[in-house]
């Protein structure tokens, strides 16, 4: 199916890589085309830049749908929300003069990240010395941790302010007895935050809905829905380097779960690849590279994380984890982001394979001792030293780009159906 024609169906974006992978720009420029925009995992940790009429911006939460007017957004019950983040997010989207209201619909059932996740983040963390994660503090772990020991305090919880308030309070209770006894901090004040938390009712009602039921309802309508994966496979909690992940599914499996969208309805799945990797936070990275071809791919990707502004490590494109990413998340084609990073290399290399004692191996290990250890075996290929910005079209970009991006499909066996070639929206390849 062409990408840029969907059908009645789901089709889900996700990054095949380590997050980063300039999803945002496509699902900005996907969302025009379809009627619904989903997230399903991930919260506020997620960073997505959108470039458009000379400004840029980025949205952690809402879905970057909300800039074409008549395309519905919604947070899905996957997703931990952090409602001062997200009241914030709706406030600045309505300055720019774009309406939210019937059009930004928010699951019931999603968790919330309370304040004490936020401390218990970086708590934890701080207690970590050198096995630290390297979150984004954003209290994604604590709350995902309190959904699944059924602990969790969801949005609809908001809507009822008796079992708003019994709920915080148990929770105060438990949480201050950790940080006062474990971590040696200071307690949480629970009026206060039984206050601020009973106010939310009126302000979060309107967008609160059975959003699992209403995608259902609106596929069988015939209407297109596109699911949006924050961070990327390579840090899923289940199939990623785990322990260095985060605590959701970002995987395609993920799309359904977290959206209550039925997994037959999901036809598509769009890999997002970067032309070469980065990485934020700790955990093994065969192909980074700490040398000026590092730092180079750095200063022209602007690799600062859009959520903490952290300096990404960076390195060559790894085929190894590339492939293991298609076969998990079912990729039916690649979408290639940020290309134009490359154009001014003399040559660039791609990792193809792994030596671990002495060994080749194809298929990525997952655990981070045995990946930590593994010896890239890297295929150099001819740099083009061009710019492509201008191109519409595959043949109008540089022969040696193409080859590029012909050896990528050769390896992988998945096509590249989409080729960003600058960081505007209109300077993007269709095949
Ligand atoms: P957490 O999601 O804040 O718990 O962080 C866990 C790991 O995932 C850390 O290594 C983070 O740097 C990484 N991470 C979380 N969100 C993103 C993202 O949006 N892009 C890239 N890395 C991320």
């Amino acid at each position: 199916m062409p990408l840029n024609q969907p059908s009645a169906s789901a089709t889900v974006i996700v990054g095949t890589q380590f997050g980063d992978e300039g999803k945002g720009k496509l699902v900005d420029y996907l969302s025009s085309k379809y009627d619904i925009v989903v997230r399903y995992q991930g919260g506020a940790n997620a960073g997505h830049t959108i470039c458009f009429d000379n400004k840029t911006l980025v949205l952690h939460l809402i879905p970057s749908g909300i800039f074409h007017e008549g395309c519905i957004c919604v947070i899905g019950n996957g997703v931990v929300i952090d409602p001062n983040a997200l009241l914030e997010e709706i406030r600045q989207v309505e300055a720019m003069g774009y309406d939210v209201r019937d059009r930004l619909f928010i699951s019931h059932n999603a968790h919330l990240i309370m304040p004490y996740h936020k401390l218990l983040d970086s708590l934890h963390e701080s207690a970590q010395n050198d096995k630290k994660i390297g979150t984004t503090g954003r209290g994604i772990g604590p709350s995902y941790m309190d959904k699944f020991a059924r602990k969790g305090i969801r949005v609809v919880d908001l809507l009822n302010p008796e079992v708003l308030e019994e709920k915080l309070r148990d929770n105060l209770e438990a949480k201050n007895k950790l940080i006062k006894n474990i971590y040696d901090t200071e307690e949480i004040d629970v009026e206060a935050i039984v206050r601020e938390y009973s106010e939310f009712d009126e302000i979060i009602n309107p967008y609160v809905k059975n959003t699992q039921l209403f995608l259902n309802k609106k596929l069988r309508e015939g209407k297109t829905v596109l699911l949006e994966g924050a961070q990327g496979c390579l840090l899923d909690v289940d199939h990623g380097t785990y322990p260095y992940v985060t605590s959701s599914n970002p995987t395609s499996g993920g799309a359904s779960t977290g959206s209550g969208i039925a997994p037959n309805y999901i036809r598509n799945v769009i890999g997002v690849c970067k032309a070469y990797m980065t990485r934020v936070g700790n955990g093994a990275f065969p192909s980074e590279l700490f040398d000026e071809t590092g730092d180079k791919l750095g200063r022209i990707g602007h690799e600062f994380g859009a959520t903490t502004g952290r300096k990404r490590r960076c390195g060559w494109l790894d085929l190894v984890a590339l492939r293991y990413s298609l076969i998990i998340n079912g990729v039916t084609e690649i979408a290639l982001t940020k290309l134009d990073v490359l154009d001014a290399f003399e040559e660039v290399k791609v990792c193809t394979s792994y030596m671990l004692d002495g060994k080749e191996i194809v298929d990525f290990p997952t655990d981070d001792q045995t990946l930590s250890r593994v010896e890239p075996v890297y295929r150099t290929l001819k740099g083009w030293n061009t710019s492509n910005a201008e191109a519409r079209t595959f043949e109008d970009m540089h022969p040696d780009s193409r080859a590029f991006v012909h050896f990528i499909e050769e390896e992988t066996g998945v096509p590249v159906s989409c080729i960003s070639v600058g960081p505007g929206r209109e300077e993007t390849v269709f095949r």
